[in-house]
């Protein structure tokens, strides 16, 4: 299966991208996370730690500097720009690099074109994506199985998340986050910007913003905080989908 995690900047992405491969992997799951952001932070939320997330992004910034050799395979990528996260997820940072070469498969490479050539093979890939609406214009149907859509009650944030519904819905199946909802009036806010869809609620969560603070994945701070609970309910029923053929 593979799930691609849409929305605006600062809408939720990277959390839930984090938390919801966390929950698949203890739930027996074989997880491949990709950190497409310009600003790679999907290692935090993993729980490798602030400074193993530096780490990686600095062997990819290598790769401009010449200090690192370009890679020819993407199943190289995930081994030489990767790392181990709990659980058992492997992190890739993705990330597009600065004067590319084109048709280089580790720095040319993008999100969506990674998405269509890794091969699932029996593991879950997971895509944080960069912010904004550019990888789901690009996205083609088959590229991902589900689009998971982060809206939250911020105006501009609901506007991406609106646009990113309307495109991704042509082409593959999504499903719209409710984040940061604190009380009734947030979920109306949300739903008459997205009607006629299935919200799926993430309740303002301390945990979630302590987990930020701390450079800690929400999930290892407290695995029942109301949030982190939403989203690995989340993992179960991505989990429970059947994989299409
Ligand atoms: N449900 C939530 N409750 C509290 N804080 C949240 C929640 N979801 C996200 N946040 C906070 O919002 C900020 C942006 O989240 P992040 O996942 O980094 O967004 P993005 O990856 O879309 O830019 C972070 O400080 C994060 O801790
Ligand atoms: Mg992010």
């Amino acid at each position: 299966m593979k799930i691609a995690v849409a929305g605006k900047g600062g809408a939720g992405k990277t959390t839930v991208s984090g938390t919801v491969a966390r929950a698949l992997a203890r739930a027996g799951h074989s997880v491949l996370a990709l950190d497409a952001d310009a600003n790679p932070m999907l290692g935090v939320s993993l729980g490798v730690g602030a400074e193993q997330t530096d780490l990686l992004l600095g062997v990819r910034q290598g790769l401009e500097t010449g200090e690192v050799e370009h890679e020819p395979t993407i199943e190289g990528m995930v081994e030489r720009f990767g790392a181990d996260a709990p659980d058992g997820v492997r992190l890739v940072v993705a990330s597009r690099i600065d004067g590319d070469s084109p048709g280089c498969q580790c720095c040319g490479v993008s999100p969506d074109q990674l998405l269509r050539e890794l091969e699932d093979g029996g593991r879950t890939v997971l895509c944080d994506l960069e912010a904004g609406l550019g990888t789901i214009l690009r996205l083609a149907p088959g590229n991902a199985d589900v689009v998971l859509v982060v809206a939250n009650p911020a105006a501009k944030a609901l506007e991406v998340a609106r646009r990113a519904v309307a495109i991704a819905a042509d082409k593959t199946e999504v499903i719209v986050l409710a984040n940061r909802v604190r009380d009734d009036a947030d979920l109306e806010t949300i739903r008459a910007a997205i009607p006629d869809r299935e919200l799926v609620v993430i309740p303002e969560d301390a945990t979630i913003a302590r987990a930020d603070r701390d450079g800690v994945a929400p999930i290892d701070l407290d695995p029942y905080s109301p949030g982190v609970k939403a989203l690995v309910a989340l993992a179960d029923r991505l989990a429970g989908a059947p994989v299409p053929a």
